[in-house]
């Protein structure tokens, strides 16, 4: 379980990031940077996590162009980012620009192509919100759903979903597309602004690959516990 828990390192204090990581590091080996993380870093954050062999997931969501994602994902490639995400929603032609980016920066880095995903709709966002927000005559887990295929097709390796929607998704895409889940709650802890939510236990028996966690571990009065904790309701302990 250890390998598919992803720690969110939400917050724009550099030694805050060195202290948590360093605290967390024999129990956690994915630490995701935002924009939060990012903003305070930058691209110095690579190095660091490279030397300290921390699996990067870079969440920055990218969301624009064709030409300007490929480039962004090839630059985010080439300095080790083990996993990057985008909006699906960005279109098939980005998507697939992306993936053709990353793969060649790979190649001529010779280290290995990236996990792509493609976020859906994000969890912070429930029925009612999504209907207004996009205008859809659309169900949300129908669009989940359409966004997943479209990764698929595109070439990604899979997506960002909420735990509720784990299972239109393999039935869409199969067994082999990851699917990566954040709006992570232990019964313990505050919902916050997250709106699709389910436990860790829930997300793993629902079949998430990986489940991101945020707050619930970084603030936390005892970020160790709270990880052990959330890794040992994973374990189905
Ligand atoms: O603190 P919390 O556990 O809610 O953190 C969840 C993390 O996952 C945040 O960094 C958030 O930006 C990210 N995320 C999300 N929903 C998505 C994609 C990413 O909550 N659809």
């Amino acid at each position: 379980m250890k390998n598919r828990l992803i720690v969110a390192l939400d917050t724009d204090d550099g030694e805050e990031i060195d202290w948590l990581s360093g605290t967390l590091m024999d129990m956690v080996s994915w630490f995701k940077i935002g924009f939060q993380a990012f903003s305070a870093l930058g691209m110095e954050a690579f190095p660091w996590f490279t030397q300290n062999r921390y699996n990067v997931f870079v969440d920055l969501k990218f969301h624009d162009i064709p030409n300007t994602v490929a480039r962004d994902v090839g630059t985010m490639t080439k300095h080790g980012a083990n996993m990057i995400n985008m909006h699906a929603s960005g279109g098939f032609e980005m998507m697939q620009a992306a993936r053709f980016s990353a793969d060649d920066a790979a190649y001529k880095a010779r280290i290995p192509n990236p996990i792509l995903l493609g976020v859906t709709i994000l969890t912070s966002m429930d029925e009612t919100g999504f209907k207004s927000n996009f205008a859809s005559e659309r169900q949300l887990t129908e669009q989940v759903v359409y966004l997943a295929k479209q990764a698929k097709d595109a070439g990604l390796n899979g997506v960002v979903a909420s735990p509720l929607e784990i299972e239109p998704i393999r039935k869409a895409c199969g067994d082999n597309f990851l699917i990566v889940t954040p709006g992570i709650r232990p019964k313990w802890a505050d919902p916050g602004d997250q709106r699709r939510i389910t436990t860790p236990a829930e997300a793993i028996n629902r079949g998430a690959d990986f489940i991101v966690v945020g707050r619930p571990i970084i603030e936390a009065d005892d970020p160790l516990e709270a990880a052990g904790k959330i890794l040992d309701e994973m374990r189905g302990m």
